[in-house]
């Protein structure tokens, strides 16, 4: 069994609290490497990179907030497809790189087929569950 399928495991046999914790925590580092430079370190949207920018990144801790369905409910199922790029919302073009297909590429090297996908959909899954907590 290879390292990620373990630790989805691990995660799954874990009682709800402490996974989305765990998950947010995940988050966190990944939104640190990936997303900080253009939506700034508080997701404020105030990164370094948006001084040569023409497009200015979201505020995302407004997500809940601006939700045009349902006032202050976090958009979960719609931010999992921004971030992902891949499907539907803004696959095409866009200044917001396409994050499944960036972590796709650099995991499948490591892992088969399989322990990618869930690498992938694990990764942009915590980056989700980090922004629900830090919404305004
Ligand atoms: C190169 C700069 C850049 C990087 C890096 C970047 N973003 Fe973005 N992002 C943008 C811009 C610009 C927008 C606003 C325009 C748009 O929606 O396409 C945006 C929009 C978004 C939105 C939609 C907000 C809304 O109100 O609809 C989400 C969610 C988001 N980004 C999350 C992320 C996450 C998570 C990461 C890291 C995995 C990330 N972004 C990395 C530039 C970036």
């Amino acid at each position: 069994m290879n390292r990620t399928i373990a630790a989805l495991l691990t995660v799954a046999l874990t009682p709800a609290t402490a996974c989305l914790a765990q998950d947010a925590s995940v988050g966190a580092s990944l939104y640190t490497q990936y997303c900080s430079t253009c939506h700034g370190s508080d997701g404020r949207g105030a990164g370094p990179l948006t001084e040569i920018m023409t497009e200015k990144p979201a505020d995302l801790t407004k997500l809940a907030a601006n939700n045009p369905s349902e006032s202050g409910v976090f958009p979960m199922l719609k931010v999992i497809h921004i971030i992902d790029g891949r499907t539907g919302l803004r696959a095409h073009g866009g200044p917001m790189p396409t994050y499944g297909n960036i972590f796709m590429a650099e995991v499948e090297d490591e892992m088969e087929e399989m322990g990618a996908v869930l690498e992938t959909r694990g990764r942009i899954l915590s980056l989700a569950m980090y922004l629900e907590t830090i919404q305004d």
